[in-house]
C-alpha cells in the first residue's frame, strides 16, 4: 500500500464526484460493503442523491465546497473522465483521489491517449492530430476517407465527432465541428465492437471480467453481451491489453476499455478504441450476472481492498439499455422472466438519455 491510498474500514466514507447513474450504482455497491458515500455534483437532480445520506450540490469550480466536500470523506473516486484539474488538484492536496489525477489527464484528451496507447505498442486506429483545416486537408491526404473526426475533448456519446466520406466539403466540416483541437481517425471496418473491464488494486493485481460485445445505436451503446462470441486466444489479447493499459497507467480502480475487433491475414485481432478511467456502460451486466459487480470491484480497489475473482452466473448475459422513450416499456421489462430491470430515478425522458437498463441471464443449462 502506497502513501497515497490507505485501506478503508467499513463505516468510513467514499466521496464520488458526479451524480448521474455510475455514482449512483457505485454508492449502492459501497453500501452493501458497509461504506458510506458522499456525492458531489453540481445538478440538484443528479440520480446519485437520491441513494446517500451526504451531499454536496456545487459547481466543480466552488474551491470552497470542495474543500468541505474533501473534509468530510476519506478518499475521492469520480464516476466521469472530465472532471477538471484544477477540481482535481485541490481535493488531492487534502485526500487522495483515485484513480489519480494524471489519469485524468491522458483520457480526458484523444490525442494524448492514443499517444500513450501507442507508445505502449498497443494498435489503435491511424490518426492524426488536426488544428486548423489545413492539417485536416493534410490529415485526409495521408489516412484517407472515409475518416472520422473528434474532439480531442467532451465527446461522449458519438457528440463531438464527424464522418467523412469521399465527395464531403470538408471546409463545411471543419467548420461544423467548431473547435481547433481535433484527431483524425481512419474509420476502422470493425467485425464488432468489444470492451474489457479490469480493475487493478493498489498492490497491483489485475482482474478482468469477461470479455464483452458491444452494439451501438446512434452511436449509443444499446445492448451488451458476455462473453463475446469472439476466440478465447482474442479474448485473452483484449484482456491482455487491458491490463498492460491498467499497469502502464500504475492504475487503481475500475477502467473500460473500448476496441474494435478487426480481420488481418494473420487472423483477427483487437486495436483499442478509447479508455474509461472509472465504471463503462459495457460493465452494467456484472450487477446480475457476475458474482461481484464491476462497481464493487471499484469499491474494493480503491478501498485498499482484494479485488473479487468474478463468476459469471450465465452461460450468456446481455444488458440492453434503456434509452429516451425506451423507458416506457419498464412495466414489460418487469414481466419478461429471468429479466432484472434497473432504473436511474431521472427526469423526463429525453432522446439519448439513459434512463435504464435490463440484465438477462441464460442459465449454463439453456444455452
Ligand atoms: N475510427 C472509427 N472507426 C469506426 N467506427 C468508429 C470509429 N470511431 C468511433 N466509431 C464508432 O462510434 C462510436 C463512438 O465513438 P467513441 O470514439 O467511442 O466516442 P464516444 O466517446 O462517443 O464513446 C464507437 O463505439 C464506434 O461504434
Ligand atoms: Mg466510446
Amino acid at each position: 500500500m502506497t502513501a497515497s491510498t490507505r485501506m478503508l474500514k467499513p463505516g468510513d466514507t467514499i466521496g464520488i464526484l458526479g451524480g448521474g447513474q455510475l455514482g449512483r450504482m457505485l454508492a449502492m455497491a459501497a453500501a452493501r460493503l458497509g461504506l458510506k458515500c458522499q456525492v458531489f455534483s453540481p445538478d440538484p437532480d443528479s440520480p446519485a442523491f437520491d441513494v446517500v445520506q451526504h451531499a454536496t450540490c456545487a459547481e466543480f469550480a466552488d474551491v470552497e465546497a470542495l474543500e468541505l466536500f474533501a473534509n468530510d470523506v476519506d478518499i475521492i473516486t469520480y464516476e466521469f473522465e472530465n472532471v477538471p484539474s484544477a477540481t482535481a488538484l485541490v481535493l488531492a492536496a487534502r485526500r487522495p483521489v483515485l484513480p489519480s489525477q494524471k489519469i485524468l489527464e491522458t483520457t480526458q484528451d484523444r490525442l494524448i491517449e492514443k499517444d500513450f496507447i501507442t507508445r505502449l505498442g498497443i494498435g489503435t486506429a491511424d490518426y492524426a492530430d488536426v488544428s486548423s483545416v489545413e492539417t485536416l486537408h493534410a490529415a485526409i491526404a495521408r489516412i484517407g476517407l472515409p475518416a472520422v473526426i473528434k474532439t480531442r475533448r467532451f465527446g461522449y456519446d458519438g457528440k463531438g465527432q464527424a464522418m467523412i466520406r469521399e465527395g464531403d466539403d470538408i471546409d463545411q466540416v471543419w467548420e461544423d465541428l467548431g473547435t481547433k483541437s481535433a484527431i483524425l481517425e481512419a474509420f476502422v471496418p470493425f467485425e464488432r465492437e468489444i470492451s474489457v473491464i479490469a480493475a487493478r488494486s493498489c498492490d497491483g493485481h489485475v482482474e478482468c471480467f469477461d470479455v464483452t460485445e458491444n452494439e451501438h445505436r446512434d452511436h449509443i451503446l444499446k445492448i451488451s453481451r458476455a462473453p463475446a462470441a469472439i476466440p478465447a486466444e482474442l479474448a485473452a489479447e483484449a484482456r491482455s491489453v487491458a491490463e498492460k493499459i491498467a499497469h502502464a497507467l500504475n492504475y487503481v480502480g475500475v477502467l473500460g476499455v473500448e476496441m474494435f475487433v478487426v480481420e488481418t491475414k494473420n487472423g483477427p485481432t483487437v486495436l483499442v478504441n478509447e479508455i474509461a478511467p472509472r465504471v463503462h456502460n459495457s460493465g452494467h451486466w456484472t450487477l446480475d450476472g457476475a458474482s461481484i459487480s464491476q462497481f464493487e470491484q471499484h469499491i474494493r480497489a480503491i478501498a485498499g481492498w482484494p479485488l473479487g475473482k468474478p463468476i459469471r452466473h450465465g452461460a450468456v448475459v446481455t444488458m440492453t439499455n434503456l434509452i429516451g422513450d425506451d423507458i416506457l416499456s419498464y412495466e414489460e421489462w418487469l414481466t419478461v422472466p429471468g429479466a432484472t430491470v434497473h432504473l436511474y430515478g431521472k427526469g423526463p425522458p429525453r432522446p439519448g438519455r439513459k434512463m435504464g437498463h435490463v440484465t438477462e441471464v441464460v442459465p449454463a443449462d439453456r444455452k
